[in-house]
């Protein structure tokens, strides 16, 4: 436990996905709309069971991005904290922050010494709190020396808030955006979220945005519908979710899970189709949702990238793409950018 009092605090930056009257706006006209879609707010998949399922999903077999992603950070940690110098690591969706250890090992590796006496700082970012909290219990035992200041909000909401908290020192920030959940968000929301993801940076400050890749459908189609049912799980997990928190009255019995590659819209589909005709009450919505036999409902949108597509983003948002390390199958990439 040598070189240091080791600091971790988790505070709420406001509203963090248990307003339920945010939620009863956010769901009604996706359920009412042809097709129903629930896709743009894929936050209400991570309850805490939500969150868990998850990280059940990051073992799979068919699930590749994880482990993908954790090789390349593996090999590039040192590289990418070294042209960064950065000090302060901002990572937004965390979850259990399984991956980040390779860039704090890195981080700590440089920090605190004398010549460079600034103590690494992570900021953990999750609307699930069970989550941050479980991480960050997790990483004070394991780094000693490193400050924790993580923050339970909504990318949503509290994204401004949260990048203009003061920096530490006159050294550079990384913000960090792992596991392709930048591909959950469609066009448009993506490009308002690097937006206002750039005008929280300032010159010296680094993004690295973990992104999964166009492949072969039957590989990304595998890896949403695993043969041990965890996906569908996770899916339908989100009814649940609808249960508790909106009154609603879905049977997942009479869902079925699916998911499809839209190779033109180049993201993987997640969908929960109904098995018969049925009206399913939400009370806070006081709405009966019908459904024909058949009929699916959009739950999930995962979009794969090709190093055009990312960079195009990136340009559109105000931000130059400066690598874009990827795995030697070419899997899944990790984009470095910075503001310009
Ligand atoms: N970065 C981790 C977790 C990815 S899962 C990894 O690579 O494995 C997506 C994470 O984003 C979840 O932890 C979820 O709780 C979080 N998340 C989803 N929507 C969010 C939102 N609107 N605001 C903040 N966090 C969100
Ligand atoms: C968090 N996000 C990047 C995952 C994905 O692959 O789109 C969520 C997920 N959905 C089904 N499996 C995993």
């Amino acid at each position: 436990m040598a070189g240091g009092v080791s600091r971790a605090t988790v505070r709420s930056l406001g509203e963090a996905g248990e307003d339920i009257e945010q939620m009863v706006e956010d769901v009604r006209a996706s359920l009412l709309g042809v097709p129903k879609d629930l896709s743009p707010w894929p936050k209400y998949f991570y309850d805490e069971r939500g969150s868990e399922l998850f990280e059940e999903i990051t073992a799979l077999p068919e699930y590749y991005q994880t482990r993908t992603e954790l090789s390349i950070l593996q090999e590039k940690a040192p590289e990418i904290v070294a042209y960064t110098r950065c000090r302060e690591l901002v990572e937004l969706g965390s979850g259990s922050a399984s991956k980040t250890r390779a860039l704090l090992d890195a981080m700590v590796a440089g920090s605190g010494s004398t010549s460079d006496p600034a103590r690494a700082r992570y900021v953990p970012f999750d609307v699930s709190e069970s989550a941050l909290a479980g991480s960050a219990k997790r990483l004070i035992e394991e780094y000693p020396t490193l400050e924790i200041s993580g923050f339970v909000g909504d990318f949503d909401h509290s994204l401004e808030r949260l990048l203009a908290r003061p920096r530490s020192g006159a050294f550079g920030r990384l913000v960090i955006f792992l596991g392709g959940t930048i591909g959950n968000f469609a066009p448009e929301r993506r490009r308002g979220f690097l937006e206002r993801l750039r005008t929280g940076l300032e010159e010296g400050d680094y993004l690295l945005v973990g992104v999964d890749l166009v492949k072969d459908t039957r590989v990304l189609e595998a890896a949403y519908d695993d043969a041990a049912g965890v996906t569908a799980r996770f899916n339908k997990n989100l009814l649940s979710v609808l249960n508790r928190k909106l009154g609603g009255e879905f049977d997942p019995e009479l869902f079925v899970h699916r998911a499809t590659f839209n190779r033109e819209e180049s993201r993987v589909e997640m969908w929960l189709d109904s098995t018969v005709e049925q009206e399913v009450p939400v009370a806070s919505l006081g709405l009966e949702i019908p459904f024909e036999a058949g009929e699916g409902m959009r739950t999930e949108i995962s979009t794969k990238f090709t190093r055009e597509s990312i960079a195009g983003a990136f340009d559109e948002a105000g931000l130059r793409l400066l690598d874009l390390y990827t795995d030697d199958e070419d899997l899944f990439g990790l984009a470095l950018g910075e503001p310009f």
